[in-house]
Formats: structure tokens, C-alpha cells, sequence
């Protein structure tokens, strides 16, 4: 059983971060036109909220991943579901992920566009959970580092619910 608990992290938290992610991002690519790519389901919000506070001409497109079904556990295989409409050589992409946990599937993202000569790549996540994290890699851009809870809001879900809450939650699991 479980029951949505306390607020990690609180909307004027989240709000103020993604301004500064944005104007970094802003800085960082100046007099560049970027190619912002979501991984769907999570990251639609995280997305809808940075892309409109970045000050360049942006280009917007989804990724499906596999889903992560109804388990809290990563299955620690990533399939793609749907890839991205356009071609990406010559652009500067920034992958956009809602949290990064073990890193596998941020790792399988920047290779699977890596092969496809962008003229840059860079990662951008809400919520890291550092001290899970299996694979070797860091985000270029991250919101905020989490502890090892399982959380929801912000586009992150339990069970395919909670993405709509405003405010980043802990999940407790209860054992019955
Ligand atoms: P990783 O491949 O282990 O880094 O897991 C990344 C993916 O697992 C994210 O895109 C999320 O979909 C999911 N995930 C990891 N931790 C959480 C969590 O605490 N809440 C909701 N989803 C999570
Ligand atoms: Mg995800």
C-alpha cells in the first residue's frame, strides 16, 4: 500500500529554479537556436514550463520511452517507444528529463543521439537522486539533488498518477 506523503520540494522552489536553469541556459547558448527534446511522460511539464522562460528560438520535440510500469524499481531495460520527428546533425540538443535515478536512461539517451552528429548535446533533468546512480554520468543541468525517495508531482508518477500535483511529494510505502 502506499499514501502520498510529505512535500520535498514546493512549487515557488520548483518555479524559482526553472527561471534559473533558464536564464543559465539562455546565457550558455546565446546566439544559438536549440532543439529541446522531452521524454515523455515525465518531463511534459518540466518542459512546458522551461521552454517558455528561455530566451532563444527553440524547437520542441518528445521521446516515448518504455514505461516504468507500475513498479517504483527501474527495470534497468530502456526500449524506445517513439524517437524524435527531425533530424538532429548540425543542432544543439538538450535532452529534458523529469529526474535522473540509477542513470541508465539518460545514458541511453545520450547514446542514441550521440551517433547522430549534433552539433552539441546536453542534459537537463528536475530532480537528481545522486546517491542511486549505477551509471557513470552527470547532468549538464539539474533543477535540484534529491534524496533516495520515491517521488511524485511535478510530471513524476506512482502507478500512472500524481503527475498533475504542483509540488514535488514523497511517496510512502506502507507494509500491510
Ligand atoms: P533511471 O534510468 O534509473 O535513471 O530512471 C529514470 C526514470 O525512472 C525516470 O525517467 C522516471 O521515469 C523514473 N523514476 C526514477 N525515480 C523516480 C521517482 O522517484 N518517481 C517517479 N519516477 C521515477
Ligand atoms: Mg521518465
Amino acid at each position: 500500500m502506499h499514501k502520498l506523503g510529505d512535500i520535498l520540494i514546493s512549487r515557488e522552489d520548483i518555479r524559482e529554479k526553472v527561471r534559473g536553469l533558464a536564464a543559465q541556459i539562455s546565457a550558455d547558448y546565446a546566439g544559438k537556436d536549440i532543439l529541446l527534446v522531452g521524454v515523455l511522460k515525465g518531463a511534459m511539464i518540466f518542459l512546458a514550463d522551461i521552454c517558455r522562460e528561455i530566451n532563444l528560438p527553440v524547437v520542441i520535440d518528445f521521446i516515448v520511452l518504455s514505461s516504468y510500469g507500475l513498479e517504483a524499481q527501474t527495470s534497468g531495460v530502456v526500449l524506445l517507444r517513439k524517437d524524435i520527428d527531425d533530424n538532429i546533425e548540425g543542432k544543439h540538443v538538450i535532452i529534458v528529463e523529469d529526474i535522473i535515478d540509477t542513470g541508465v536512461t539518460l545514458n541511453f539517451l545520450k547514446g542514441h543521439f550521440e551517433t547522430r552528429a549534433p552539433a552539441s548535446l546536453k542534459t537537463c533533468v528536475a530532480f537528481d537522486k545522486f546517491s542511486r546512480r549505477t551509471v557513470d554520468i552527470t547532468p549538464d543541468y539539474y533543477g535540484f539533488q534529491i534524496p533516495d525517495k520515491f517521488v511524485v508531482g511535478y510530471g513524476l508518477d506512482y502507478a500512472n498518477l500524481y503527475r498533475n500535483l504542483h509540488d514535488l511529494r514523497v511517496i510512502d510505502f506502507i507494509d500491510e
